[in-house]
């Protein structure tokens, strides 16, 4: 008879356009768990920041904007045809919006705030408490879960990252230009690394996965054999 496995809370921070939220969606399809994106978090309140006027060329009204998160309802529901957890800000769907240039350009002046983090960081751990969930973001294995159970740090160079995200922009419809992709990774690393609140590092404990040249099926086996073997 198979052993009873635990219900693990599996950590997966890394840099943009790693194919994090790939992997990690995979991932819990295999484990039967819950799939948790918190960079769609974020990207959401950017995304009721902008429509609201709290932020404008890039500069935020932080009163405002914590005023106007307190009346902010952001909420994952699953949808059974796609089998995909899809973002809803205040009841709607916004899946598609906050995946554009616009939020991307915005989300890390928003995601280095104190108190939108401070926020975010309550529900994330409110989601995860009971285990059986795959989080993905920059600070699950730092902050959100610093005793999770297997984290992993995954990254891959500037160039293979841009390519991964301008193609998949291109195949969405959106007119981009491949400059400006690469500037835009390039740009967040710097950010997130950087910033004061949280920055993105790897723990000690994180396993790294460089994945420039790892198939996604590779990927997701290496990170399996890891999870077995806590479990
Ligand atoms: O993973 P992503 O690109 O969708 O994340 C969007 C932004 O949100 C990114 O610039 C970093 C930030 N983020 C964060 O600060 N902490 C997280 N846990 C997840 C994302």
């Amino acid at each position: 008879m198979e052993k009873e496995r635990k219900s693990l809370i599996i950590a997966v921070d890394g840099h943009s356009s790693t194919g994090k939220s790939t992997v990690a969606k995979q991932l819990a399809v295999r484990l039967g768990y819950v799939y948790i994106d918190t960079g769609a978090m974020y990207r959401a309140v950017t995304l009721q920041a902008m429509r609201n006027g709290w932020i404008e060329n890039g500069k935020i009204d932080e009163k405002s904007l914590a005023e106007g998160l307190s009346r902010t309802c952001i909420d994952f529901k699953y949808d059974a045809e796609t089998g995909r957890y899809v973002t809803y800000l205040n009841g709607e769907c916004v899946e598609q919006q906050i995946r554009g240039m616009e939020v991307s350009g915005n989300v890390s002046a928003v995601s280095g705030l104190g108190f939108v983090r401070k926020m975010l960081v309550e529900k994330q751990r409110e989601m995860g408490k009971n285990g059986g969930v795959v989080m993905d973001g920059r600070d699950i294995g730092s902050v959100v879960f610093p005793d999770a159970e297997v984290k992993f740090f995954m990254t891959a160079s500037p160039e293979v990252r841009a390519k991964r995200r301008y193609d998949e922009l291109i195949q969405k419809g959106e007119n981009v230009d491949y400059k400006e992709v690469e500037d835009n990774v390039r740009q967040r690393d710097y950010l997130d690394e950087h910033r004061q609140e949280s920055p993105l590092r790897k723990t000690e404990d994180a396993v790294l996965i460089d994945n420039s040249h790892m198939t996604i099926e590779e990927e997701i086996e290496y990170m399996l054999e890891t999870i077995r073997q806590k479990q």
